[in-house]
């Protein structure tokens, strides 16, 4: 018997966060890595919070990490006879010190924590509320299930095999028609969601059965923002040089154009 002992029906948050016993009786190599990265991730709150969404229902178990930074991880979960991702925000001192500013005084507006955790919490929340906007705007991206404090669950971009991959490391056949999918999407996000991204990339692009889908939007601000149109060109600019690489004829501008940037306040950038 643990020595620790859990409610009934809650599983033990090992017990969801590592692979079985069989498993890991087979490659015992992988458990030392997977181990040394949940050790890394899930402090303890992080793993009662886990399993407090399993018995919510959000999802079954985790099983395996997408993709892991220095401000979070992203998790591949079992749900039904299909998949969910979740995204965990790591509660250390790393992530606010590389956010925009724009984006903190955004956050401090919306709530009244002010410790390091409760912003955590917020940010986690505020990326769940920008993805239901987008959802309802019918923008390609991941609709959100649910979050509990640092832990965000929404739609798996991707298949059994695994995760779909960001526009930057995708092989793309036809860009024009990327190009195009991307003006209908942030086009969606600024006309319908009235929403700019503010950290709109080919890295936080998926390329998904040839469709883009946008990811990572919890900095994302209102058009109403004095910095939207700022913001918007910004990243436009960025993207129509990665896009130029490819082979499509567009600049910035006319990307900018393109999605209705143009209807934004303010000055779009020192062009
Ligand atoms: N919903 C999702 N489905 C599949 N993979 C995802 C999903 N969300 C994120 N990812 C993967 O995790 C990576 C990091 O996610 P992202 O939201 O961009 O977080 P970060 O803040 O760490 O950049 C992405 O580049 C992508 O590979
Ligand atoms: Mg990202």
């Amino acid at each position: 018997m643990s020595p620790r002992s859990y409610q009934p029906g809650v599983p033990r948050p090992t017990d969801v966060v590592l692979p079985s016993r069989k498993e890991r009786f087979e490659d015992r190599r992988v458990d030392g890595t997977q181990r040394k990265l949940l050790d890394e991730f899930f402090d303890h709150s992080t793993l009662l919070t886990i399993s407090r969404l399993i018995t919510q229902g959000q999802f079954d178990s985790l099983d395996f990490p997408v993709a892991t930074g220095k401000e979070g991880g992203v998790f591949r979960a079992t749900y039904a006879d299909g998949f969910r991702a979740v995204k965990v925000y790591r509660i250390a001192n790393t992530m606010f010190r590389n956010l925009p500013m724009y984006a903190m005084e955004e956050l401090r507006r919306e709530t009244s924590a002010r410790n390091f955790g409760g912003l955590i919490f917020a940010w986690t929340r505020r990326e769940h509320t920008i993805l239901g906007r987008m959802a309802d705007a019918k923008v390609r991206s991941p609709t959100p299930y649910g979050h509990l404090r640092n832990v965000l669950v929404m739609d798996f971009i991707g298949n059994a095999e695994g995760g779909a991959p960001r526009l930057r490391d995708a092989e793309i056949d036809d860009p024009e028609a990327v190009y195009k999918d991307l003006v209908e999407q942030i086009g969606r996000m600024v006309r319908d969601a009235k929403l700019v991204h503010g950290d709109l990339s080919p890295f936080n692009t998926l390329l998904f059965e040839g469709k883009v889908v946008l990811i990572d939007v919890a900095q994302a601000v209102s058009v109403k923002h004095p910095e939207a149109s700022k913001l918007l060109s910004r990243d436009l600019d960025h993207y129509a040089k990665f896009l130029s690489r490819l082979g499509v004829q567009v600049t910035g501008e006319e990307f900018f154009h393109a999605v209705g940037g143009d209807r934004l306040k303010g000055p779009s950038s020192e062009r």
